[in-house]
């Protein structure tokens, strides 16, 4: 059967941008689709630079303005890989042109003009995504079906951590071509739209609505180069954030996030806690789900380690034999299957912008709540 074909336009070529063209590339050889992905253009400021990636991945032509890519009449859907502030200006032109949206994570800057990219999307009618790809490691959409299955009864406890160490160095600038994240201009906030975004974005998928919160942030070093300026300034991004939460179902929640934790890189890990039963799951160990279900025998109960690599695993048919594991970059080949597959049967895929806009819900409301030093009620 000759496939459909689904002409990409992909801004910003970075760490997303990689990714992603990857999963455009993969996806037709592992899953079954009527929808192909075409690598039509990529388009960064630097065209020298967007011309190697473009040659590198396949890419058919290069832009260097944003604007010219939407414009294109055999664009079909818009891939947003830029920092974070550019996300609604793009998301909202390219809605208004009648694309469809894979956009990367957080939303937006804040739940403004996150509310005003869902009223886009929607009034044009046009299909969207957020990339909060851990949704879709084998492992986890497994715990999201057992929770589904009633496996674990009633939920008390969410607990979730996202620990990396990388900017310990007070020697490292703000703003810029990698740097980005340290630059609240760019970013909005430090770790709780970078890190603790994806940990919430995952928690309310799991567990449902969160309610209120309770946080506190810190800033270790207040004041860094700026790559812009050469300029010492003003740090106004939250290097770590702790808060407590309560969700709809009446469990609670400790969330912990920081870039200060020396030892760690990229350490997500999260354990629920139901009345039966517990998992919990290690993104440095992503194939596995811990489970723990107290309604075993005695004599054999205990936490076991599910390795998630047999065919009849989320995800797990469509990829090698029982016992041969995949990876991280995995989980963006199942978000683009997912988002192919949903286009063919009109269906939205989750997380659309309008399940993304709650985490920046939660987002806003641990910075409220970090700044007035009090609970704060998410809606
Ligand atoms: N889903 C995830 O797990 C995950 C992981 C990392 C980053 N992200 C998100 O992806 C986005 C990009 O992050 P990254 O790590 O790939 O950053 P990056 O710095 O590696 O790449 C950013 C890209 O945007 C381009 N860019 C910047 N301004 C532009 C403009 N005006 N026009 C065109 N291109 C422009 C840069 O040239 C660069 O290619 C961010 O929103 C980030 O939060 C998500």
């Amino acid at each position: 059967m000759s496939k459909k074909p689904l002409n990409i336009g992909m801004i910003g070529y970075g760490f997303m941008g990689r990714t992603h063209s990857n999963a455009y590339a993969k996806v037709n050889h592992f899953f079954d689709l009527e929808y192909q992905p075409v690598l039509k253009a990529i388009c960064a400021r630097n065209g020298e630079r967007a011309q190697a990636f473009a040659d590198q991945w396949g890419y058919e032509s290069v832009e260097t303005d944003w604007r010219k890519l939407i414009e294109r009449d055999d664009i079909d859907a818009v891939d947003i890989c830029t920092p974070n502030n550019l996300h609604h200006e793009i998301a909202i032109a390219a809605a208004k042109a009648g694309k469809m949206i894979l956009c990367e994570k957080p939303l937006a800057m804040d739940v403004e003009q996150g509310e005003e990219m869902c009223k886009a999307v929607e009034e044009a009618g046009v299909a969207n995504t957020v990339w909060y790809n851990y949704r879709r490691v084998p492992a986890v959409t497994l715990a999201k079906q057992l929770i589904d299955e009633g496996k674990l009864g009633k939920i008390f406890h969410y607990r979730a951590v996202f620990l990396q160490d990388w900017t310990i160095s007070e020697e490292l600038p703000q703003g810029g071509e990698a740097l980005w994240r340290l630059d609240a201009a760019a970013a909005g906030s430090g770790v709780t739209g970078d890190l603790l975004a994806h940990c919430i974005d995952t928690a309310l998928w799991l567990n449902g609505g969160i309610s209120d919160v309770s946080a506190m942030t810190e800033t270790f070093i207040k004041e860094r180069v700026h790559s812009a300026t050469g300029e010492k300034q003003k740090v106004e991004i939250d290097d770590a954030c702790a808060f407590l939460a309560k969700f709809d179902n009446g469990s609670l929640a400790t969330f912990e996030s920081t870039r200060y934790a020396r030892g760690h890189k990229a350490l997500y890990t999260f354990e629920i806690n139901g009345e039966h039963a517990s998992i919990a799951w290690d993104l440095h160990d992503l194939h596995r789900l811990s489970y723990f279900d107290h309604r075993d025998e005695s004599t054999v109960r205990g936490w076991r380690s599910i390795h998630v690599t047999d065919g009849d695993q989320p995800y797990m048919g469509q990829w090698w034999v029982p016992g041969l594991q995949i990876g991280y970059e995995h989980t963006f080949v199942h978000q683009v299957a997912d988002f192919l597959d949903n286009l063919a049967k009109g269906q939205p895929t989750g997380p659309t912008f309008r399940d993304a806009l709650e985490t920046q819900k939660v987002c806003e409301a641990v910075l409220t709540s970090a700044k007035s030093k009090s609970w704060t009620s998410v809606n």
